[in-house]
C-alpha cells in the first residue's frame, strides 16, 4: 500500500516546474523559450523579435520588437537563423498596409513555462500560446476598440550577419475559405544550411466570426492588391488580415510538408474546437514529466541545481524534429527527423545521452539518418528543411552510428545499410557543392577533403580546415573500424584502424609552444611541416587550417589512440602538465571569454579534455577541472550556458558532468568523474543506474556526513567536497577510472560514491582503454 503511494507520487511529481524555458536564451546562447509541446515537437511557437542589428537564431531576443509569433524554430543554434515561417501578428485598429513594418515593442518581460508563453506588447496586446506537435493555439487579448491579426505567408527570420546565409521567401498561396478559415503554403531557401525552395503548407481557424477578413500582396511594402480576393498566389509578399472588435480571440493553426489539407488534419485532429490553452499547456506538462524529466530523479533538494538539471534536459530534447509522416520527399516505413544541428556538436555527449534516456526516440534518430543516405546518397552532419549541410569537419554520423554499435543498438537499425552509409563517406568523395566561403570541397556532407586523405594519410592546404579535418576523419574512421570489427569484415576493420592512425601523421614532433613540443600542424604534398604557432588558427573559421579550435586543442583529439597520444606529447608527466596547463588563463590571447585560457568551454572541440587525466592515473585532476568548468561557467539564469547551446550540446556537457561520467563515443568506455548528487537514471526496459553519494571526511575509513540536518545519508550537492574517496560498482569496490557501457547501462546497476574535500588516489586499477594504440 505505502509502495504504491509513493510511485504514483513519484510517476505524477512536477519536475517541469524546475525549468527555467529562458536558461540560455541571452549572452549568445540562442535557446528557444517558446512552446515545444512534446520532445521533439514538429511545432516551436514562439516570438520572432528584430532589433535590426542582432540575429535572433532561435526567433527570439530580450530586447527589440516583435514581428510575428510563428510555429517553426530551432533551438540553440548558430550560423544564421532558420525557419521564423508560419505566422500572426496582432496589430491595433485596422490595417491600412500590412506589408509595412508592424513590430511593436513589449511593455515587459515575456513569461514563460514548459508548455505556455506569453508576451505583452506596449500597444496593450496580449498573446498566450500553447501548441501540440503540429499545431499551434494563440490567445489574444484586446484592449478595447478593435484588433487585427495579420498573417504575412513571407514572414522569415532575417539574417543580419552578412555572410549570405540570409533565409528568402520565394513564393506563396493564401486562401481564405468560405468558412472563414484560411490556408496556403509558403516556400522558402538559404539560411546557413544553403537549402534550395522548401515547402510549407498552413492551416488556421479563428475561434469567432472576424468583422472583416481580407487577402492582400505586393512587393516590398506596396499593395498590389488588398481586399475582398480570395485567393492570392505566386512570388509576392501575401497573406491576410483578420480584424475583431471583441476583447478576446483564439486562433488555432496546423502545418504540414505534405499539403494544405493534412495541415488541416494536423490541427483538428490535435487541437479540436474548444480546446483551451490550459488543457493544452497541461498536456504538454505532463509528457514533459513523464517522457523526459522523470528519467533521473533525485534526493537533491537545492532548487538551483535542480533548474540546471531539468532545464538542461529540457534544452536537450528541443531538437531534431520528427517528422516522421511528413517527409515530402520519399515514402518509407522509416521514421524521419530533421534539424540535426549538428553531429559535428553533437556525437559527443548529446547522441550518447539521448541512446540512455531515450533509447526509442534514438533508434528512431539513427534510422532516419540510414534512410536519409538511402536516398539521397550520403548521411547528414547537419540538416533543416529536408537539406543536407554544413558539414564543418568531419563526417560525424559515423561517429553516432559507432557509437550505437559498440553498444549494441540493433532493433530496427539495418546495420548492413549503416555500415554501407558510413564506407559511403570513408570512400566516396562528395560533389563540390562551390560554397563561397570554402570554394575547395563540399560543405553539403561526407568528406570533401578525402582525395588528400586517401592519396597522402593527410590534408594538404589545397583544403581549407585541413588539420582538423584529418583529425576528425580518424575518429570517423575508427568509428568504420568498430563496426567492421562487430560485422566480421576482417580486412575492412584493419584498413580503417590503420586509418583512423592517420592523425599522426600531422604530428610534427618538433612544433613547441609554451615549453611543449609535439602539436598537429598543418602538412604538405611534399611531406614537410608548414611553420604554425600551436596558439593561432588564423580566422578559426572555414577558411582556415582548423576550425573553431586551436591546435593545441586539436592536438588532444584523438581520444581513441590515447596511449599513443600521450607517448608523442612525452609521456605521462609531460601530458598531465600539458593538459594542466590547457586550464592556464592569460595564454591565448585569441580566447578572449576564457581570459586567454586555451581550454574553451563553449566548443566542443573542448568538452572532453578536462577528463583526458583519467588516462594518466590522476582521476582527481578530471574531478577538479571539468568541475571547475561546470562551476563556473553554466548557471540556472537567462545567460547560464557558456555560448551557444549548439542545439542542446553544452547542456549535455553539463548532465554527464553531474551523473559523474563521461562517454567516449564510439567506444563503450565512460570516463569517471563526480557526480553532483545522488540519482536514479530510468534505463531502456524499466532497469535503472542507481548512483548515491555519501560525504565522507578526507579519511576513506571515517564515514562523516557533512549535513547537519540528516546525519544519517547526505546526498545533496556540495561545492566544497566533490573529489572521489572511493568508488563500489554493483557493490564491489572499484579502482579503474572507467567502467564499461556493460557495467551499468546495459543491464542497470549501482555506483556508490564516497566523496570528500580532498583528492586520493583510489583509481589505480587498469588505465581506460586506447583501442587504436
Ligand atoms: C520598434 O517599433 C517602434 C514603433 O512601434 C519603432 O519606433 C522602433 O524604432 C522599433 N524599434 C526597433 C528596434 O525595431
Ligand atoms: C539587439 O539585441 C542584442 C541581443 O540582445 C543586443 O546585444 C544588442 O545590443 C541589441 N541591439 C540594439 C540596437 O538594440
Ligand atoms: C521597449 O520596452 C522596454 C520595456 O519593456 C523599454 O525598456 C524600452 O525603452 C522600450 N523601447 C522603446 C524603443 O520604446
Ligand atoms: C537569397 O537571397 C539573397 C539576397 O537576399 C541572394 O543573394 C541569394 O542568392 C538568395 N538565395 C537563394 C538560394 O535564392
Ligand atoms: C514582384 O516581384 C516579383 C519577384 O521579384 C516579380 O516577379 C513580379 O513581377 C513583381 N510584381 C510586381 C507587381 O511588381
Ligand atoms: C544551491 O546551489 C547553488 C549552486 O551550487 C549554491 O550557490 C547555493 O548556495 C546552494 N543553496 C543552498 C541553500 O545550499
Ligand atoms: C515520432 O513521430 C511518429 C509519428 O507521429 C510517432 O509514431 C513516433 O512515436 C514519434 N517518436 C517519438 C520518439 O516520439
Ligand atoms: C537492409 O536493407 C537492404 C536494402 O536497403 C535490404 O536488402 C536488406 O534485406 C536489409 N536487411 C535487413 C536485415 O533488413
Ligand atoms: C596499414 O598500414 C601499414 C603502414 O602504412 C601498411 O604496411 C599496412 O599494409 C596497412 N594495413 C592495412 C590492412 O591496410
Ligand atoms: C620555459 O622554460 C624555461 C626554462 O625552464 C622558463 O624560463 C620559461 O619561463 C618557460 N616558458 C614558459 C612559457 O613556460
Ligand atoms: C614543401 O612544399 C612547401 C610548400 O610548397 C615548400 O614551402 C617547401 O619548401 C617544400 N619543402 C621541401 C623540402 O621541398
Ligand atoms: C534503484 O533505485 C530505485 C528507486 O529508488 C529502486 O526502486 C531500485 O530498486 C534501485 N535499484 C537498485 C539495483 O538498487
Amino acid at each position: 500500500m505505502s509502495l504504491f503511494v509513493a510511485l504514483s507520487v513519484a510517476q505524477s511529481a512536477d519536475y517541469s516546474q524546475y525549468v527555467n524555458v529562458f536558461l540560455g536564451t541571452e549572452n549568445g546562447g540562442n535557446m528557444f523559450p517558446g512552446v515545444v509541446a512534446a520532445p521533439f515537437a514538429m511545432v516551436k511557437l514562439g516570438p520572432d523579435v528584430t532589433n535590426f542589428t542582432t540575429d535572433a537564431y532561435s526567433g527570439y531576443l530580450p530586447v527589440g520588437n516583435i514581428t510575428g509569433f510563428s510555429l517553426m524554430h530551432e533551438s540553440g543554434t548558430g550560423g544564421a537563423p532558420k525557419y521564423g515561417v508560419v505566422s500572426q501578428m496582432p496589430v491595433l485598429g485596422a490595417v491600412p498596409n500590412p506589408l509595412v513594418d508592424l513590430g511593436t515593442n513589449r511593455s515587459g518581460p515575456d513569461q514563460g513555462a514548459v508548455g505556455y508563453y506569453k508576451t505583452s506588447l506596449a500597444n496593450g496586446i496580449i498573446i498566450e500560446v500553447a501548441a501540440t506537435e503540429h499545431a499551434g493555439f494563440y490567445q489574444y487579448t484586446f484592449p478595447a476598440g478593435g484588433a487585427s491579426v495579420v498573417v504575412d505567408v513571407s514572414h522569415v527570420l532575417n539574417s543580419f550577419r552578412g555572410l549570405g546565409w540570409g533565409q528568402n521567401y520565394t513564393n506563396g498561396r493564401f486562401g481564405i475559405m468560405r468558412d472563414g478559415h484560411y490556408e496556403g503554403r509558403g516556400t522558402y531557401n538559404n539560411g546557413w544550411n544553403l537549402a534550395p525552395n522548401w515547402d510549407i503548407y498552413f492551416c488556421g481557424y479563428f475561434d469567432a466570426p472576424a468583422t472583416s477578413s481580407r487577402t492582400f500582396s505586393g512587393n516590398g511594402t506596396t499593395l498590389a492588391s488588398y481586399g475582398r480576393a480570395r485567393f492570392t498566389t505566386g512570388k509576392m509578399r501575401q497573406g491576410g488580415v483578420f480584424s475583431f472588435n471583441r476583447e478576446t480571440v483564439t486562433s488555432r493553426v496546423g502545418i504540414s510538408f505534405i499539403s494544405a489539407e493534412r495541415a488541416c488534419q494536423n490541427v483538428q485532429k490535435e487541437i479540436p474546437r474548444g480546446t483551451t490553452l490550459k488543457t493544452l499547456s497541461n498536456t504538454a506538462s505532463s509528457r514533459w514529466n513523464s517522457e523526459v524529466f522523470s528519467k533521473i530523479t533525485t534526493t537533491e533538494t537545492n532548487s538551483t541545481i535542480l533548474t540546471q538539471l531539468y532545464s538542461s534536459l529540457y534544452g536537450m530534447h528541443l531538437i531534431p524534429s520528427n517528422r516522421t509522416g511528413e517527409n515530402p520527399l520519399w515514402k518509407s516505413h522509416e521514421p524521419y527527423y530533421d534539424d540535426v544541428f549538428t553531429q559535428w556538436d553533437l556525437f559527443r555527449c548529446s547522441t550518447p545521452l539521448m541512446h540512455v534516456l531515450q533509447p526509442a526516440a534514438y533508434e528512431e534518430q539513427l534510422r532516419s539518418l540510414i534512410d536519409i543516405w538511402r536516398h539521397e546518397g550520403f548521411l547528414p552532419d547537419a540538416r533543416s528543411s529536408n537539406y543536407n549541410g554544413r558539414t564543418q569537419g568531419g563526417s560525424n554520423s559515423d561517429n553516432v552510428l559507432a557509437d550505437a554499435y559498440v553498444k549494441g543498438v540493433r532493433g530496427a537499425v539495418n546495420w548492413t545499410d549503416g555500415y554501407a552509409a558510413m564506407r559511403t563517406d570513408a570512400e566516396v568523395t562528395p560533389p563540390n557543392n562551390n560554397d563561397p566561403i570554402a570554394l575547395d570541397s563540399s560543405t553539403k556532407e561526407g568528406r570533401g577533403a578525402l582525395p588528400d586523405w586517401l592519396r597522402y594519410g593527410y590534408i594538404t592546404p589545397t583544403y581549407s580546415r585541413a588539420v582538423s579535418r584529418a583529425v576528425e576523419y580518424s575518429v570517423n574512421d575508427f568509428g568504420l573500424r568498430q563496426v567492421a570489427m562487430g560485422l566480421n569484415l576482417g580486412a575492412d576493420s584493419a584498413k580503417y584502424l590503420n586509418r583512423s592512425r592517420n592523425w599522426r601523421n600531422h604530428w610534427n614532433p618538433v612544433a613547441s609552444s609554451l615549453n611543449f613540443t609535439g602539436f598537429v600542424v598543418p602538412r604538405y604534398a611534399n611531406g614537410s611541416f608548414a611553420p604554425y604557432d600551436p596558439l593561432q588558427c588564423g580566422g578559426c573559421y572555414w577558411k582556415d587550417p582548423y576550425y573553431q579550435g586551436l591546435p593545441w586543442e586539436y592536438s588532444f583529439n584523438a581520444h581513441h589512440d590515447m596511449a599513443h597520444l600521450i607517448d608523442l606529447a612525452g609521456g605521462p608527466a609531460t601530458f598531465t602538465r600539458r593538459l594542466t596547463k590547457m586550464f592556464e588563463p592569460g595564454i591565448a590571447p585569441a580566447n578572449k571569454v576564457t581570459g586567454g585560457m586555451i581550454f574553451n568551454p563553449a566548443n566542443e572541440p573542448s568538452f572532453t579534455t578536462p577528463y583526458l587525466f583519467n588516462f594518466v592515473g590522476r582521476q582527481d585532476l578530471s574531478v577538479y577541472y571539468s568541475r571547475m568548468v561546470a562551476k563556473k561557467y553554466y548557471n540556472a539564469g537567462r545567460s547560464g550556458i557558456p555560448g551557444n547551446s549548439d542545439a542542446g550540446a553544452m547542456q549535455t556537457w553539463l548532465l554527464w558532468n553531474m551523473i559523474g561520467l563521461y562517454p567516449l563515443t564510439g567506444q563503450s568506455t565512460f570516463l569517471i568523474g563526480s557526480p553532483w548528487f545522488s540519482q536514479t537514471i530510468a534505463l531502456a526496459a524499466g532497469k535503472t543506474l542507481n548512483i548515491t553519494v555519501t560525504h565522507t571526511n578526507t579519511n576513506a575509513n571515517a564515514t562523516v556526513a557533512r549535513s547537519s540536518n540528516n546525519s544519517s545519508s547526505n546526498s545533496s550537492s556540495s561545492d566544497a567536497a566533490y573529489y572521489v574517496q572511493s568508488l563500489a560498482v554493483n557493490g564491489k569496490p572499484w579502482t579503474k577510472a572507467w567502467i564499461a557501457w556493460s557495467d551499468v547501462f546495459e543491464h542497470g546497476g549501482t555506483m556508490d560514491f564516497a566523496l570528500g574535500a580532498e583528492p586520493v588516489r583510489w583509481a589505480t586499477g587498469e588505465l581506460p582503454p586506447s583501442p587504436a594504440s
